[in-house]
């Protein structure tokens, strides 16, 4: 398999064997010359249908540390403005030469779509897709609490088996509350989703994890607090929280974050709405790790275009996974 389209796809070992990978390409940023032969004469498209920061910047950051020749193609500007579809967008940009291509799109399915419909070729790789799943923020997600939580060189090999991790907010939107779900049940962590009944999804009940209303009385026993964003954007404006009111009971601050055990950490997927979900003073504080988060997306995503399409050479002395 040449895809990575969710994170519920991966096994166990996958995931470990993509964590470890990511400790390999992490050092790549520590030398004086930041790069890898590996995907030298490859291409990679980053196809972008909605906004992004921190993925699309972090995948062109990890293709050209790996050597890739990049295309970036973002959605606004382009002719998918005069009605041209994913299919022939697809193909016009495979025509050019495409083997990997990396998608962010507002439909949730679209990329289950790019790789199974046999319009194109080239692997495809989930950078995010609506509602649905976002599973290299998952993967970095992961990787950032088994350095914090396990330890970096303690933790090659191992999982996330124990650990306590809350996510907080609008599930109801979150790609990466779903992915996280997945990919931690997968890797042995204990997860509760804390958020008002009306962000959470139907068919919560069906989720491995556990689902609370009362965000004080999940977080002294949480080793992770990972808050989401209120994606006002998905939403009809009548159903918008008020900000005030919804800070009151799920926001994180000062006050609420001492209630959590010394060592917990506070994460938080990008972008931040300061204020809403997280104050200032939390998201500044040294256990707040969303900058920390970025950088191991650089390395996450080395990992993952490696071992999906990373040449002949094991460049970090590893087999490749069956990452579907
Ligand atoms: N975390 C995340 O996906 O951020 P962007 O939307 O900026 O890519």
């Amino acid at each position: 398999q040449r895809h990575l389209i969710s994170a519920a796809d991966l096994t166990r070992d996958d995931a470990v064997l993509i964590l470890d990978t990511a400790e390999e390409m992490a050092r790549v940023a520590d030398r004086p010359i930041k790069k890898l032969p590996t995907l030298r004469g490859r291409t990679v498209v980053n196809l972008f249908f909605e906004d992004s920061t921190r993925t699309r910047i972090s995948f062109e950051a990890a293709e050209k540390r790996l050597s890739a020749d990049v295309i970036n193609f973002s959605a606004k500007g382009s002719s998918v403005s005069k009605g041209e579809s994913l299919k022939d967008t697809a193909q016009t940009l495979e025509a050019m030469g495409v083997d990997a291509v990396v998608i962010r799109h507002g439909a949730s399915g679209a990329p289950y779509t790019l790789a199974n419909s046999g319009w194109i070729d080239a692997a495809v790789i989930n950078a995010g897709d609506g509602t649905h799943q976002h599973p290299t923020q998952a993967l970095l997600d992961a990787f950032t609490m088994r350095r914090r939580l396990v330890g970096r060189d303690a933790g090659l090999g191992r999982d996330l088996a124990g650990k306590r991790i809350t996510i907080v907010g609008d599930v109801l939107h979150s790609r990466v509350a779903r992915s996280n779900v997945d990919l931690l049940h997968t890797l042995g962590a204990e997860v509760t989703l804390v958020a008002p009944p009306t962000l959470l999804p139907v068919g919560i009940g069906s989720w491995p994890c556990e689902v609370s209303y009362d965000l004080d009385s999940t977080l002294p026993k949480a080793d992770a607090v990972m808050m989401l964003r209120v994606q006002r954007e998905r939403m009809n404006a009548a159903f918008f929280p008020t900000e005030r009111e919804y800070a009151r009971r799920y926001g994180l601050d000062a006050d609420r974050m001492a209630k959590m055990p010394a060592d917990a950490i506070v994460m938080h997927p990008g972008p931040m709405v300061r204020g809403m979900e997280i104050t200032a003073e939390v998201a500044d504080s040294d256990r707040c790790t969303a900058i920390e988060q970025v950088a191991n997306g650089v390395s996450i995503r080395m990992a993952v275009l490696y071992l999906l399409l990373g040449g002949n050479e094991p460049a970090v002395g590893q087999a490749r996974p069956s990452v579907h």
